[in-house]
Order: C-alpha cells, then structure tokens, then sequence
C-alpha cells in the first residue's frame, strides 16, 4: 500500500499468541517497558500490538467502539501516549465482520470511517483487520473499504490484512494493505510452523517494499518447539521478509529466547532494503535449501533439515544464481563467524535434525 509504511517488514511484539484474550493495560504497559530494557526496541522491535478482546461488547452513544473499562480503564489514547513516550507504536485490532473472531467485541464491518478516525484520535500506528463474522461478501471488497478509511482518518497506520489467506491476499493485497496474512492461525508446534513457512513461501513474488506476505506471528519463547526448532522458524521468517512480531511474554525471556530474538545479523537480512523475499531454491526429502538476494550483491542462505537424523547439505552456486566462479565468504549467522574457508562452486555444511545453519554470502572474485 502506497502510504510510505512498511518500507522493510514491521517488527514488534502482538499480544495474541501467548496471553490470548487475557489482556490488559497493565500487561501492554509492561510489555513496552520490556521491550526498551531489553534492548529489543533498540533492534528495531517498535510496534506494541493490541490483539483481540479489548473493547466492551456494545459501541457507546455515538457509535464509537470503547475499550474494555475492566482491563483498559485508562483508554488506548493513555496507552498510546505511554508507548509513545517511549518512542514505541501502538497497534490495535478489529475485524471487517459484526463482531470479532473472539465474539468478544464488535467488529468494524459497516462502521470503518469511524473505527478509522477514532484509532487515529487515540494515536494508534497500526492495524491488524480480521476477516471473522462477516456478510458473506468477499474480502476484496471489504478490506479496501478500510484502506480507504484509515487514508481519510489522516494518520499513517500500518495496515495488516488478516484474511488467512483462503482468497490469495497476496494476489490482491499490494494496493490494499502493508501485511496480508497467507495462511490460517500458527500453532506453537513443528509442523504448524513449518506448514505455514511452506504455504507463504508460494507467494513470495508478490512481497515487496510497501506490502509483505505473513505466515503469522512468530512463538519463538512460547515452549512448544525446541531451542533448535525455534532458531529454524526466527530464520525462515527473517529470510522470507516476514513481519516479525514476537509472540511470547517479553516481560519473562529466557536466555535462549531472547538469544534468538535478538539476533541482529538475522534480523539485518529481514530488514534489508532490497526487500526480497527468498525462496526455497531446491529440496531433497527433508533436505530444503532457502535463498535470496540482499543488497550488495550478497545472497542469504538457509540450509533446512526437517528430517530425524542428521544430513551433510550442499548448494550450489547454480541453486544460489551466484555466477560460476566466483569465490565466496560465507559469514555463519547463528555462530557469528566469518568462515576462514573462501568457497568456490558450493558450500556444504552438517545440518542436525530439525536444524539449520543461515548465511551471508558475498562474492570477493
Ligand atoms: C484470528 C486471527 C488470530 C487472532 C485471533 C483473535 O484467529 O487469525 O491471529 O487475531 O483471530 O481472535
């Protein structure tokens, strides 16, 4: 969407995947706290989002939506003026349905310009539009009354397409919003993830400055998938030009957790300016090969086991569209080394199970 937002995929914290809809102010509150004494704001982690659940069941007098007096009774304008303080962003949620996919508020359907102007009163940066409890009309004409909206409210917000995917956002998606979402809700397994890594990957022509395919929001520290499984799942998102809104309760990190999220060469991947998504260049079995290009003339790499045991990977210049001579230096993202090795025609490296080893290549000659 051509509102000069989303320029690199947005990055942030969202409520949904670990408190679900037990939320509340004091909870966004902290979370923005956390997320300056962790350094995480520093690396780029800006966007404080608001999921399902925090407005009354029933719009006031004049229509507007109220945020819930039990768990926000300051209001989200207090709460954006907080996390603005910080210099955070605040993101908010609805649905372009009567109500919310929790049913636990009402949705925006039918009342876009003034959901759009109130989200714009109170400060709000960025909205997640859900596709839950709508008319049975399609959303390619649903969303866009929104876009039109918030254009009108006057306020840069990020706009987030929460269509699942059912109705191929990404063929549409561009010149409606910055994010859509290409499949349906993320669980905190394996399989969810890596089945949601696969169904994004389809699209990945169609991301670009401006508009991002979103396989959802990462569970990295939520405790379904091993230390390895969530390091293969930070990777495939960052290599894929994700959004990444981190997914678990930031205010209680491990170590391991916070070793994933923050890590800056991974993250730099995501947000190079080049903004192109990779794609899996070759698999084999279990045995998956992820690239593309970044700025510079470099090539990001992830070599992906999905199998039980242990695998040798090679790939090849030609996977890598790298031209055939040139001598490469491989930079190992998750070791933080410089490879002394210059490699020529391939690079090969032992993969454990549901691992993966990510790099930077850069051509010398
Ligand atoms: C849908 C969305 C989720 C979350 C919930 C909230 O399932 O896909 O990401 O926002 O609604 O109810």
């Amino acid at each position: 969407l051509a509102n000069g937002l989303g320029m690199t995929p947005p990055m942030g914290w969202n409520s949904w995947n670990h408190f679900n809809c037990k939320i509340d102010e004091k909870i966004i509150r902290e979370t923005a706290d956390a997320l300056i004494s962790t350094g995480l704001s520093k690396l780029g982690y800006i966007y404080v989002n608001i999921d399902d659940c925090w407005a009354e069941i029933a719009r006031n007098d004049k229509g507007e939506l109220v945020p819930k007096n039990l768990t926000f009774p300051s209001g989200i304008k207090a709460l954006a003026d907080y996390v603005h303080g910080k210099g955070l962003k605040l993101g908010i949620y609805s649905s372009a349905g009567y109500f919310t996919c929790a049913k636990a508020m009402p949705g925006s359907l039918g009342h876009e310009e003034k959901d759009a102007k109130t989200f714009a009163s109170w400060g709000i940066d960025y909205l997640k539009y859900d596709n839950c409890n709508n008319d049975g009309t399609k959303p390619t004409v649903r969303f866009p009354v929104m876009t039109r909206a918030l254009m009108k409210a006057g306020r840069p917000i990020f706009y987030s397409l929460c269509e699942w995917g059912d109705m191929h956002p990404a063929l549409w998606g561009f010149k409606v919003g910055n994010s859509w979402r290409t499949t349906n809700d993320i669980a905190d397994t394996w399989d969810s993830m890596m089945s949601r890594a696969d169904m994004n990957e389809i699209y990945a022509e169609l991301a670009r400055p401006g508009g991002w395919n979103d396989p959802d929001m990462l569970e990295v520290g939520n405790g379904g998938m091993t230390k390895n499984e969530y390091i293969v799942h930070f990777s495939i998102w960052a290599i894929s030009k994700a959004p990444l809104l981190i997914g678990c309760d930031v205010r209680n990190m491990t170590k391991d957790t916070m070793e994933i999220v923050a890590n800056r060469e991974v993250i730099d991947v995501n947000q190079d300016p080049l903004g192109i998504q990779a794609r899996k260049v070759r698999s084999e079995g279990d045995q998956e090969i992820w690239a593309g290009p970044l700025s510079g003339y470099r090539v990001a790499l992830l070599l992906v086991n999905r199998g039980p045991q242990r695998y040798s990977i090679t790939a090849n210049w030609d996977d890598l569209a790298i031209p055939a001579k040139s001598v490469v230096e491989a930079r190992d993202l998750w070791e933080h080394k410089t490879l002394r090795t210059k490699f020529v025609g391939n690079v090969t490296a032992t993969v454990d199970s549901h691992s993966c080893k990510m790099y930077v290549l850069k051509p010398i000659g």
